[in-house]
């Protein structure tokens, strides 16, 4: 028997339990040993829940108990569960996690830590086994590129505007779903994506980045214009998480990108996840589902709990010995990409002379152009040739001090 405690019994934590219990033959004979939670860890000792397991507010009763093989920690957070999972690892315990904030921090002192199992399969796109395909099905490929719809609540608010509503109308609704929290920025901004992406990059290239070093965009300023440019010029729009391998470069971005409408990944419409993934090796291969929600994120906690009964030890982030080549980030500047901008005048004569000179100046060529007459301003939208970050920067700084531009610039990256 596997004997496994839980730190943090909420959304997760309860499908987890319920989910062992529902498909416990199928699990013990997939494992080969019956798994029993023994014990669970909240804060408030006198919540009503729906799940009838020992429970405890003290986590060293789980992460130092003998009898507890595996520790599982479902309690969120960066500082305090970084300090449950050590504390799990210093006493020898496999740990199962699906915080993916915890990890996008802390997953290369852990590895160091870990001479146990560690399974984080929930920690990325929720239900969708992106990690063992990764880590283990893909293992034999170089990866050249990931792109990521990993981000739900942006993929609905994004889906419900190419119907022509409003981003705050949609994101309201969103909050009523319970797809987006009651605090949005976390998901909007760009950031649950951007800890997923990193986590990813790591099994892809072993590259320790933090949040902080890679560029991370949200989806606040979408607008409806943006929608219709996207639509005439046969994009779409999502925001992805971006893992490119260029030379010994690895590109980590996440932004609203325009992507053709015909690519496999511009399908995925609502609250779905997907990730596409290049192998030099196999090509594209690509994995969709549901990216949250208490049963999906189950799955995957329960997916690894059978691998660690298995008495399988997968190196943590896929990589037994150091990867022999010299990867390094690319810095943010040193980013390429086609632009699509929006930029708001006053209707006067030679303001688009001035706007091309600029964009001409940074060697920035325009590849479409569209105008919309909007109240009394214009609205002028471009999409450019590939450029560099630090160029088209320059360029919207110039630009948007002329005094007949409305500021701010918007601006969307093209992938294609
Ligand atoms: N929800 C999803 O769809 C989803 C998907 C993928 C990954 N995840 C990740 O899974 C983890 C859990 O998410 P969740 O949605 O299940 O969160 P949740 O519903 O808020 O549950 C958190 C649980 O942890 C307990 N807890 C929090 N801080 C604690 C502390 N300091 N000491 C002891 N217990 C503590 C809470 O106790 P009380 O019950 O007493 O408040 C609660 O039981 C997070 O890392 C999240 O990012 C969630």
């Amino acid at each position: 028997m596997i004997k496994i405690g839980i730190i943090g019994v909420g959304t997760v934590g309860e499908a987890v339990v319920k989910n062992l219990k529902k498909n416990k033959e199928i699990i013990k004979a997939r494992a080969g040993k019956e798994i029993k939670v023994v014990k669970g860890v909240v804060r408030d000792l006198n919540k009503k829940r729906d799940i009838n397991i020992p429970l405890t507010t003290d986590y060293k009763e789980v992460t130092q108990d003998p009898e507890i093989d595996i520790v599982v920690e479902l309690m969120g957070g960066v500082e305090s569960a970084y300090k449950v999972v050590k504390d799990a690892l210093i006493h020898k315990k496999a740990v199962v996690t699906a915080n993916k904030a915890l990890l996008a921090y802390h997953r290369f002192e852990l590895q160091k830590l870990a001479s146990t199992p560690f399974g984080y399969e929930a920690s990325v796109a929720g239900g969708i086994p992106i990690i063992k395909a990764l880590r283990d099905g893909l293992s034999a490929n170089d990866i050249i590129e990931i792109k990521g719809i990993i981000n739900g609540t942006c993929n609905y608010i994004l889906s419900e505007m190419k119907k022509g509503r409003d981003y705050q109308e949609v994101l309201k609704e969103a909050q009523k779903l319970g797809y987006a929290e009651a605090n949005p920025t976390f998901d909007v901004g760009g950031y649950d994506a951007a800890h997923k992406l990193l986590i990813l990059a790591s099994i892809a290239y072993n590259i320790d980045a933090k949040p902080e070093d890679i560029l991370i965009e949200g989806i606040e300023n979408i607008n409806l214009m943006d929608i219709e440019f996207a639509k005439e010029f046969g994009y779409e729009i999502k925001l992805l998480g971006i893992a490119k391998k260029i030379d010994n470069k690895i590109e980590l971005r996440v932004h609203p990108t325009l992507i053709k409408k015909e690519e496999m990944i511009a399908k995925v419409d609502g609250v779905m996840n997907a990730v596409s993934v290049i192998g030099d090796t196999v090509g594209e291969t690509m994995y969709y589902g549901p990216g949250a929600g208490g049963d999906a994120t189950a799955s995957a906690v329960i997916s690894d709990i059978i691998e660690i009964a298995r008495g399988i030890k997968a190196p943590m982030l896929g990589f037994k010995l150091p990867l022999n080549k010299n990867y390094k980030l690319k810095e943010i500047d040193e980013i390429e990409s086609k632009y699509y901008l929006r930029i708001a005048t006053k209707d006067k004569v030679g303001v688009l002379n001035k706007i091309t000179n600029v964009l001409a100046k940074h060697n920035i060529s325009i590849e479409t152009f569209l105008q919309k007459p909007k109240d009394n301003f214009a609205k002028l939208l471009f999409s450019t040739h590939k450029c560099k970050e630090k160029e088209i920067k320059k360029a919207i700084k110039e630009i948007e001090a002329f005094d007949f531009v409305l500021k701010p610039i918007n601006y969307i990256r093209i992938e294609e």
